[in-house]
């Protein structure tokens, strides 16, 4: 009770299918991905069959280049989106990869060391930061890229505007994220492979049951295409753009900084 008498409301927000105080999503988020991030790769080629290769590979084909650009990766995990960024823009790309998780990271970093990419000289950093409180300046980069990690942050409107405060003047904005199926015979077969096969998956093969069922209630409390690009707008991004992959199971966001 509150010295006014009153019990105070605690704030809460969706964790899954679960109500939970805004306070303690960001550390259940990071829970999740610490038990999945040694598995991470290999589960997403499993659960896709293969398939969320060809959406990053074109989401990063969006980007449009010119030479000596910065990238900003954030919820960038395991380094996917930036070891397709580095390939496509060549030499000379100054990418940085943001994730609030130590452990995802870590793995990132240890798939750059095979790829013989890691090093003083090396195009990717690797930063450990909050998507809702980017570590960096005003204006530092031309493109900023979330690949399935916006959906995991407590503050969406707050990690948007984020976005625009660290893209310069026309600069690039490239969200790719599960969205709403589009195609009503594909939402039926989705929802029954979202809600039976994924947690199976989840516990035969990662062990980790729990992961992928917040993965499959994760993806419904999303907002459909329309609900982001408004929430794009609403944070001052402009020229907002939606592309459904795959009967709108994903789409791709893309907005520029005037
Ligand atoms: C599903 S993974 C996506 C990783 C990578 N972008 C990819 O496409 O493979 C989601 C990532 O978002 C990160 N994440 C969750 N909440 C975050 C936040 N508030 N700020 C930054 N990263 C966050 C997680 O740690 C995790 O690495």
């Amino acid at each position: 009770m509150s010295e006014s008498g009153r019990t105070p409301v605690q704030e809460t927000t969706h964790f899954g299918f679960e109500d939970v105080p805004v306070s303690d999503k960001s550390a259940r988020v990071r829970d999740v991905f610490s038990s999945v991030a040694r598995n991470y790769d290999m589960m997403n080629d499993l659960m896709s069959l293969g398939v969320h290769r060809a959406w990053k590979a074109a989401f990063v084909n969006r980007i449009a280049l010119r030479p000596d650009m910065k990238f900003l990766d954030v919820a960038g995990g395991t380094g996917d989106i930036a070891f397709r960024i580095r390939e496509k823009a060549r030499y000379g790309a100054a990418i940085t990869v943001c994730d609030i998780n130590a452990e995802m990271l870590r793995v990132g970093k240890a798939r750059a060391v095979n790829r013989g990419i890691l090093g003083p000289k090396s195009e990717i950093r690797w930063v450990c930061g909050n998507a809702e409180a980017v570590p960096a300046p005003v204006s530092t980069y031309d493109v900023y890229t979330i690949a399935f990690g916006l959906r995991n942050v407590t503050n969406i409107p707050g990690a948007l505007t984020e976005a625009r405060r660290v893209l310069r003047p026309g600069g690039q904005f490239l969200c790719l994220e599960f969205s709403k199926v589009v195609l009503p015979v594909l939402a039926d077969l989705y929802d029954q492979y979202s809600f039976s096969i994924l947690p199976k998956l989840g516990r035969y093969v990662a062990r980790n049951e729990a992961a992928y069922r917040y993965l499959a209630e994760s993806i419904r409390q999303f907002p459909d295409q329309a609900t982001l690009a408004r929430m794009m707008e609403d944070a001052g991004l402009e020229q907002v753009k939606v592309q459904n992959l795959s009967g709108g199971i994903a789409a791709i966001h893309t907005a520029r900084r005037i």
